[in-house]
């Protein structure tokens, strides 16, 4: 079905930053795991793989569009400590709750319904990692970074 070249852009601009997150998130849960903090590396891989579901989702609907998936990776903001990469993924995160509710307002202008509901649920995804980053965030001040991080290697067995 041939889409809204406006809405196939704006799709294609969401791609990409959701393949720059991607490697940014996987880059820091590495980190997260060299430094022996298997929680936290669990949780940068887990959000780097819903980034990844975000990324095959909106590449179908260009797709579907009869659009052509184009790729422009940004600039990667990779933590050089927890705290960092925690702020990292607020910020990020942040702009993208805003760039999702943009590109909703568009496609309920031209009457898409179909991708309001795909960016919906996505949107309502990444309003969860905000949620995650700020509560860490709220960890680390209300316990301190030493606390906070020695929580971070329960239940690593190996
Ligand atoms: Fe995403
Ligand atoms: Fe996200």
């Amino acid at each position: 079905m041939k889409g809204n070249p406006e809405m196939v852009k704006v799709l294609n601009e969401l791609l990409s930053d959701e393949l720059t997150a991607i490697h940014q998130y996987m880059v820091e849960s590495e980190m997260c795991e060299n430094w022996g903090y298997t929680k936290l590396y669990a949780y940068f891989r887990k959000i780097a793989m819903d980034e990844m579901h975000h990324a095959e989702w909106l590449i179908e609907r260009i797709l579907f569009f009869e659009g052509q998936p184009y790729i422009k990776l940004g600039e990667l903001n990779i933590g050089a400590t927890v705290p960092e990469m925690v702020k990292s993924v607020a910020t990020s995160e942040s702009e993208a709750v805003q760039a999702y509710n943009k590109a909703i307002a568009l496609a309920q202008q031209i009457q898409d319904q179909g991708t309001v509901d795909l960016l919906t649920k996505i949107l309502k995804m990444e309003e969860g990692h905000i949620d995650w980053a700020e509560a860490q965030l709220d960890q680390i001040e209300q316990m301190g970074l030493a606390n906070y991080l020695s929580m971070q290697t329960e239940g690593a067995s190996e």
